[in-house]
């Protein structure tokens, strides 16, 4: 059967001060589309997938909110983590789970603060993925066509000449977030694609790649693998966390797999990462201004993200190529090209606090 594991327990800190470690930007509507990041995961995946098979895998602390935002999925299939271990945890946790009950287990993996434009186009790559990984053993990506050499991203190198199925070739190597220099040759080259962060594969073969690559991790999962899907769950979980490495799945099992294939995918994809991404997909007015929330009033004002705070009036003059966050608390104001520094204010906010 086909089910779907959706990560919901980052941080995502570059959007900051609208997402806050209390309530991430996946709880968030970044783009005034009426749902939250994770509802429209959410939505996507039910298309396709029974809804008993989604599963939601965030930290203790945002169960509630969960709870809150996707009142339709049963409690149960939401998953609880005791701590924040990265994403190659959650992988070996929900395909150890799985396993126990259905040996046939396929599974998507997916973030849930991404957009996707053309839903349809998704929901038949996915599937024709979820069918290679099955027939192949194969861990299978979907690449983006890059368009700048951003080093957020996971760079895939696949060989044209390797199609296996149709739109599906063997992935030479895989790198996760390189340097500059690196990311420069890497587009320049034309043979790489960005990591999408959705992955597929079957519960065994992930399995079978962490017993290989991360096996004092498999052995944890594998120790308490009676325990899943009974009351013992959660103690598993506080045993088993604290041992475990936190690392992602892209250093812990991409870069270091043979079996790894692509689908080169184009349906409208960005993963929301930064204020400047949300700029890009969101519609802007005659000046370039793209805005959200009702109460801005702007004067000589260009090519500016403005995010205003609810019940509280944001008057503006005199900025171009700017960056304006207003919340309850905080007031960030600054250039879109330093946006990569919002990690870095953030950390003086701390400790000032
Ligand atoms: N449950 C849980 N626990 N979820 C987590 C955790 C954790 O400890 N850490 C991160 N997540 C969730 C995030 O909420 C997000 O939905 C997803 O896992 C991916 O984590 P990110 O932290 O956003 O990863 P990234 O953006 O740095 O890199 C990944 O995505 C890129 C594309 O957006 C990699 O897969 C890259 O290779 C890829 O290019
Ligand atoms: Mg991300």
């Amino acid at each position: 059967h086909n089910y779907v594991a959706i990560l919901a327990g980052g941080l995502g800190t570059r959007f900051w001060p609208k997402s806050r470690a209390s309530f991430p930007k996946q709880f968030l509507d970044i783009l005034g589309t009426g749902e939250t990041l994770i509802q429209s995961a959410y939505n996507r995946y039910a298309s396709f997938i029974k809804p008993e098979n989604i599963y939601i895998i965030t930290s203790d602390e945002y169960v509630d909110i969960v709870k809150e935002q996707l009142p339709q999925l049963n409690p149960e299939n939401i998953l609880a983590e005791p701590s924040r271990k990265n994403t190659a945890p959650c992988v070996a946790y929900i395909a150890s789970k799985l396993l126990q009950e259905d040996p046939e287990a396929s599974l998507i993996v997916a973030p849930s603060d991404h957009l996707v434009i053309d839903v349809n186009v998704f929901k038949k790559l996915s599937l024709q993925a979820l069918k290679f990984a099955k027939n192949n053993n194969a861990l299978v990506t979907l690449g983006i066509k890059p368009t700048y050499p951003n080093t957020g991203y996971g760079y895939i190198q696949y060989d044209l000449g390797t199609v296996q199925d149709e739109n599906v070739y063997e992935v030479k190597t895989f790198t996760e977030k390189p340097d500059i220099e690196l990311a420069q040759t890497f587009l320049a080259s034309g043979d790489f694609l960005w990591n999408a962060g959705i992955f597929i594969w079957t519960a065994k073969d992930v399995l079978a790649a962490f017993e290989q690559f991360q096996p004092e991790m498999y052995e944890l999962f594998a120790t308490e693998k009676e325990n899943f899907n009974t009351p013992e769950e959660k103690n598993a979980l506080q045993r088993i966390y604290p041992l475990c490495v936190s690392i992602s799945i892209d250093y812990a099992i991409m870069e270091k797999a043979e079996n790894v294939y692509v689908i080169p995918a184009d349906f409208g994809w960005s993963d929301l990462g930064t204020w400047n991404s949300a700029y890009t997909n969101l519609e802007k007015d005659k000046k370039g201004n793209a805005i959200t929330g009702e109460h801005v009033i702007a004067f000589d004002v260009q090519n500016t993200m403005i995010s205003s705070e609810e019940n509280k009036l944001l008057v503006l003059q005199g900025l171009e190529d700017f960056i304006v966050v207003d919340t309850k608390d905080v007031l960030l104001i600054c250039k879109k090209e330093k946006e990569q520094q919002v990690k870095e204010f953030l950390a003086e906010v701390k400790k000032k606090k």
